[in-house]
């Protein structure tokens, strides 16, 4: 069973530098000697970006579309979570050790600490990156409902703990710009949530053609159905009903919660946006990597 020793918030820890849940830095050696192979495919975000989101995806593309076949296990088993561990609980290493091959891996880990054997076997990797304004008030109602996170306090408390990097993962803008400048040594695909947003036809395209697919057009139509907002928050597969309540309380917060772009607005004060604005400016400044705030 899964233990309900999650519910007692333990505090993060820190792994190479990097904040991360308690309980995964406990299972860190395994993470570290973990062995990807060629063709393992990796979907790495930050928490809160459109992971699940682009997993589903993948998951149609490489499943032709058969919705039976992706709808046989919850999206967190069928791409299982590289980091993840905790009590009673199987780690996603020793998940992903007997997993049938090829696999599809989530990480949320920050290319400096991802395990180097991704890198080795010269992995493709589909990365989401999420604007930071909407990223930072997904994960504090994530970090409400989510009770192996720490308690995020007021909105303002998360906010400076956001901007600090002083939560699970560590600072967004390190982890958007270092993979970004990965790409250039990595078979990458980087992908923006705003642009899935705007038209996902067009975004779920690149995908497939990223993966060498050659899908038909109601193939491509059925994927972007079954991906809407609407589909995932809707089935029980993708919307994380499956977790018990006491890992994830979603009378709290829902995980599938609104899947917008510029909710911010409806959270942030001017001066915070002034805040994040200052810390935006100077944390990308030096970089060609941009976000749009706004669909
Ligand atoms: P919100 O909290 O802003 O609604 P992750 O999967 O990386 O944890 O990201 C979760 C965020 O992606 C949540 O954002 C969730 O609602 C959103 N999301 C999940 N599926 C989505 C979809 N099909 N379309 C748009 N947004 C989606």
């Amino acid at each position: 069973t899964l233990s309900s020793a999650m519910i007692d918030r333990p505090p993060l820890q820190l792994v190479k530098g990097m904040p991360i849940l308690g309980p995964f830095a406990e299972n860190w050696k395994d993470v570290e000697r973990f062995q990807a192979r060629s063709d393992d495919l990796l979907i790495a975000t930050y928490p809160k970006s459109g992971t699940t989101w682009v997993s589903k995806i993948v998951d149609l593309i490489l499943n032709t579309g058969d919705t039976e076949k992706s709808q046989k296990g919850a999206i967190f088993e069928r791409v299982p979570f590289l980091e993840c561990s905790g009590p009673s609980m199987p780690s996603g290493t020793e998940i992903l050790n007997k997993q049938d091959f090829p696999r599809v891996i989530k990480t949320h880990l920050p290319v400096e600490v991802l395990p180097q054997s991704f890198l080795d076997k010269k992995c493709k990797v589909i990365y989401v990156a999420r604007n930071a304004k909407d990223v930072a008030v997904s994960y504090y109602h994530f970090n409400r409902m989510a009770l192996g996170h720490p308690d995020p306090g007021t909105w303002d408390e998360f906010l400076n703990n956001f901007m600090e990097g002083n939560v699970a993962f560590g600072r967004w803008s390190t982890h958007v710009k270092g993979w970004w400048k990965m790409r250039q040594q990595t078979d990458m695909l980087y992908l923006f949530y705003e642009d899935m947003l705007e038209d996902p036809k067009r975004e779920i395209q690149k995908v497939i053609k990223f993966l060498g697919k050659d899908l038909s057009d109601d193939v491509l139509e059925k994927i972007c159905l079954q991906t809407s907002f609407k589909a995932m928050k809707e089935n029980p597969k993708t919307n994380y009903t499956a977790i018990p309540s006491t890992i994830m309380d979603q009378s709290v917060s829902p995980f599938m919660r609104k899947g917008i772009c510029g909710d911010w607005k409806n959270h942030f004060t001017v001066s915070q946006s002034e805040r994040l604005d200052e810390y935006y400016q100077k944390e990308m400044s030096g970089t060609d990597l941009s976000f749009r705030f706004l669909v």
